[in-house]
């Protein structure tokens, strides 16, 4: 068996990787493609990289490149990842959010985590949501008046996210103690996210090369550390499709070490605790 890629074997998975969901593999992380793919070859059975990618190209073998796609993705993530959005939310967002539910400006909040990886993200925006209306005695409007949708292009996260269990390990990651007792219940190792928090999301799988439309718009769209692994082309797709998914007004929350680059025309920029976040302008504007 040989399990060392070739460049020609790179090149055949470079692409078929970016054609199916954007992700740009650099050439010098070539390596990446060779350390997680390579299990498929002894799985299958085969001696190359380029048999793999025979399979691949086979009818049949639809498990296989959703397998490949889930390999290939970084699934990183972590509670309250980053102090700036949360303050943003509690501070800037809630309340706008709150007096625009008072006054029947809307009927409910849509927020979506775009790239939600094992649920820690949008499980954290559900948590933060709950936290604040009982820390401000808020009755008159509840979890109900907010829809959390959170979606992933990769299957394993997204069973993971759904099942809202984790290991200390997970928990460890972020968590503040207070969060932890509130709104989990442990089990020798594992710690269940209360029903409550975890009915608020609804998980879906769905690659951010498709059509955005029969989603519909949203709020607050978190965008956070998935655009660093496209290429500059998909971004800018991608960008275009999530300004168009925005409410008026609404607003995207990048990673605070990503940039936003030509946001000028659609986005007014807000700074908040030396992040920004993005807000869309308005139509009439
Ligand atoms: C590094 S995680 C980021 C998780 C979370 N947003 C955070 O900041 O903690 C990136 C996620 O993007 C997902 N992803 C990569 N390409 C995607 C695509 N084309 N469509 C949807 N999700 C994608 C991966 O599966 C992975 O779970």
């Amino acid at each position: 068996m040989n399990t060392s890629l070739s460049s020609q074997e790179f090149q055949l998975f470079q692409r078929y990787i970016e054609e199916q969901c954007g992700i740009r593999i650099l050439n010098e992380k070539a390596y990446l493609i060779e350390s997680r793919l390579s299990k498929f070859l002894i799985q299958f059975g085969l001696d190359s990289f380029e048999e793999l990618y025979w399979l691949l190209s086979q009818q049949s073998q639809k498990n296989l490149a959703e397998k490949i796609i889930d390999a290939m993705t970084t699934n990183e993530t972590l509670w309250f990842r980053e102090q700036t959005p949360w303050k943003i939310m509690e501070q800037k967002l809630l309340p706008e959010y709150i007096q625009a539910l008072r006054q029947e400006s809307c009927d409910k909040i849509r927020i979506w985590s775009a790239a939600c990886a094992s649920g820690q993200e949008p499980y954290s925006i559900a948590m933060c949501l709950d936290h604040y209306l009982v820390e401000h005695h808020i009755q008159d409007i509840t979890l109900d008046h907010f829809e959390i949708l959170a979606t992933d292009i990769s299957h394993t996260v997204l069973r993971m996210a759904k099942m809202g269990k984790y290991d200390n390990i997970s928990m460890a990651r972020g968590l503040s103690k207070e969060y932890r007792d509130r709104y989990f219940e442990q089990k020798g190792r594992i710690w269940t996210l209360d029903k409550h928090i975890k009915e608020r999301v609804q998980f879906k799988q769905f690659n951010l090369q498709e059509s955005f439309l029969f989603l519909g718009k949203f709020d607050l769209i978190f965008f956070r550390y998935v655009a660093i692994y496209f290429s500059d082309l998909f971004r800018t797709e991608v960008v275009h499709k999530i300004t168009a998914a925005l409410k008026d007004k609404g607003v995207l929350i990048w990673g605070n070490s990503e940039v936003f680059l030509n946001y000028q025309d659609d986005y007014e920029a807000e700074n908040y605790d030396s992040a920004n976040f993005y807000r869309l302008r308005s139509g009439d504007a």
